[in-house]
């Protein structure tokens, strides 16, 4: 896939976080990550293969999630950056999750908000961020880093709400 923005910095440091490409040993931690969702964990293969699969995706369109691990003390906490998602590669989505252990500490909120420069810096001018009405960590997240909710739609899964931010 080419197009017409520059490749996002995949390797991004903020004052207490290390963003990072996704490495083949973090298909462990992928695992555990969606294990808290409370769904069945993926197996140890298929976690690898979504690694990989993140890996290929963020070559052909310059655009990736990052792992996030904290600065001191090394450990993978989640993930935050950039996905097509359910919107297109001119306004991707911006999509995070951290283990539970880790939340409520800021941590989303730093990462996201070193995503939107790297999004800013790749050329982009508007990203989006589609929430299920429930989740009102990720609400929060998204007002403290400035998108506005936009509009909904409704499926079998709810309502899910549409939040852009114009860069
Ligand atoms: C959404 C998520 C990434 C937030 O991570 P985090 O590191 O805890 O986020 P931050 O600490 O930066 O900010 C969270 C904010 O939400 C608030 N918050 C947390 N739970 C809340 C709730 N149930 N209702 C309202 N606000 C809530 C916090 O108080 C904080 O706001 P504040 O700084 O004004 O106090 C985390 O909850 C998560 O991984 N959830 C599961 C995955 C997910 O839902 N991802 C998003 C899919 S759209």
């Amino acid at each position: 896939m080419t197009n017409r923005f520059s490749a996002m910095n995949f390797e991004i440091i903020t004052e207490r976080l290390n963003l990072s490409m996704w490495e083949e040993s973090d298909a462990s931690w992928y695992r555990e990550l969606v294990g808290e969702r409370g769904v069945a964990k993926p197996t140890l293969e298929a976690a690898y293969k979504k690694v990989i699969s993140f890996r290929e995706r963020a070559l052909e369109s310059g655009i990736s999630l990052l792992t996030i691990r904290r600065k001191d003390e090394g450990d993978f906490i989640g993930y935050c950056g950039l996905i097509i998602g359910r919107s297109t590669i001119e306004e991707p989505e911006i999509a995070y999750e951290l283990f539970q252990r880790a939340h409520g500490n800021g941590y989303a909120t730093e990462a996201a908000s070193a995503i939107i420069e790297a999004a800013v810096a790749t050329g982009r001018r508007r990203l989006w961020s589609t929430v299920r009405s429930w989740n009102n960590a990720s609400f929060r997240v998204l007002e403290k880093i400035g998108f506005i909710r936009h509009h909904s739609i409704w499926d079998e899964n709810g309502e899910l709400v549409w939040n852009m931010r114009d860069l």
